[in-house]
């Protein structure tokens, strides 16, 4: 095949051999956020590209630099989604969800797309699970959420996880902080690295994650947000940490916590798993209470998160799951063959049709190789012997119906 043919860079083909595990990934989240009141829902995998531009923030590196953004036909700008939590505020107000029992809760699996550098655990088009709670400023929601991302991590055994936590308080808060550490970092800029005084203006957080010494020394004594915080989004925050310290869920305050996207506001939390290495984020999420105005919408508090399922899977224990059982292998090629196989299938049996036009000995060795529990020897004249292959009895039936009647009484359980 052509190089060019290839799938391109920072996608990958989920090969049947790997989808057990995806699969037994997509029962634990559905058990665990069903369980819990949420309710699936699925969005467009391409939305006007405002939505994105407006919502995730103009000037985050996923708007910046990471969208997949198209024309169409009819030459509007449409961006496939690099993320899940603007398009479900869009679905939410375009579908008049604000009159429904609050808050709303929903969750998705789904495809999302940024074109970011492909490596280990980093692709361009991946999947997240993700969780919304929408229409309440309760604390509880906060907690419940991250609970439950915690819960389906640790069911599904991902290793040495972390859970990181901060607060954000409002967009106001940050904006009188960030001045504050602009002018502590100018104050000090000849201890600092030329990285970070290059970048005090466009993002003066990402000093506190400099490994240079001078740097490291100098933000050891910086403020810090949450000591900025207004009284009541401290205590929303402490409202949280109650309910997680009572439920027994560690954490690490992290005060420099940062996530790549503007919607955030107080609660922030992120969980990394040490098996990883760099790409160490599994999930994360926060309360996002201005962004359904900022998308033109009233007041709504909201609260979610998302996990990467290429993330979970990297970093999960993988048990084995067992193979579908074969009820039924039916050998033979003809009509008849094919009439068994449909009133099998219609009676509740797994049935395995013979589709390559094997010999009788091959036929043997194909139903060997499915594990079948038993083979129906059709010929083309309509006669139908059954071998029950767990005890080796065979029995020449008179039709199709019969064939299916005798394997439902003998069927192994
Ligand atoms: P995010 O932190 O950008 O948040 O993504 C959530 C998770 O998706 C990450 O922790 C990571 O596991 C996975 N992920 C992100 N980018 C990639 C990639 N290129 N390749 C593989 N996995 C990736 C959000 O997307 C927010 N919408 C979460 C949220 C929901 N906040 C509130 N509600």
């Amino acid at each position: 095949m052509p190089s060019k043919l290839q799938a391109p860079r920072g996608t990958y083909d989920v090969l049947p051999e790997q989808a057990a595990p995806r699969r037994a990934l997509e029962q634990v989240a559905r058990r665990v956020l069903e369980g819990a009141g949420y309710e699936r829902v699925e969005t467009p995998v391409f939305e006007a590209t405002e939505l994105f531009a407006r919502g995730v923030g103009a000037s985050t590196d996923i708007v910046q630099k990471e969208m997949y953004t198209f024309k169409d036909a009819g030459d509007r700008s449409l961006t496939l989604r690099p993320e899940g939590t603007a398009p479900i505020c869009r679905a939410y107000m375009q579908h008049g969800m604000q009159v429904r029992s609050q808050p709303v809760k929903l969750w998705y699996l789904s495809q999302f797309f940024r074109y970011e550098r492909a490596q280990a655990g980093r692709f361009r088009q991946f999947w997240q699970v993700g969780a919304e709670a929408i229409g309440s400023d309760d604390p509880a929601v906060d907690a419940e959420c991250i609970a439950l991302l915690w819960t389906i991590l640790t069911e599904l055994g991902v290793g040495g996880i972390e859970l990181r936590l901060g607060s954000l308080g409002t967009p106001e808060t940050r904006a009188s902080y960030r001045e504050e550490l602009t002018a502590y970092l100018r104050a000090h800029e000849e201890q600092l690295s030329p990285e970070v005084v290059a970048r005090i203006d466009l993002n003066p957080l990402r000093a506190f994650d400099a490994d240079h010494p001078g740097t490291k020394q100098v933000m050891a004594g910086a403020p810090v947000l949450m000591d900025a915080l207004a009284p009541e989004d401290l205590e929303h925050f402490e409202e949280v940490r109650g309910r997680l310290d009572a439920a027994g869920i560690g954490y690490r305050l992290d005060p420099t916590l940062v996530r790549g996207l503007d919607y955030y506001s107080r609660t922030l939390f992120e969980f990394t798993s040490d098996v990883l290495g760099a790409q160490s984020a599994v999930g994360g999420g926060g309360r996002y209470d201005g962004l359904m105005e900022q998308l033109g919408g009233t007041h709504t508090p909201a609260c979610g998160w998302a996990a990467g399922v290429e993330r979970m899977l990297l970093s999960a224990e993988h048990r084995p799951e067992p193979h579908a059982v074969c009820d039924l292998y039916v050998a033979g090629t003809g009509v008849p063959a094919f009439a068994l196989a449909v009133e099998a299938r219609r009676a509740g049996l797994n049935v395995q049709l013979e589709l390559a036009g094997r010999s009788r000995k091959g036929q043997r060795k194909q139903a060997s190789r499915l594990r079948a529990a038993h083979v129906a020897l059709v010929e083309d004249d309509g006669s139908i012997t059954v071998e029950d292959v767990v005890n080796g009895e065979t029995e020449a039936v008179p039709g199709a119906t019969a064939a299916v009647a005798h394997i439902l009484k003998g069927r192994h359980l």
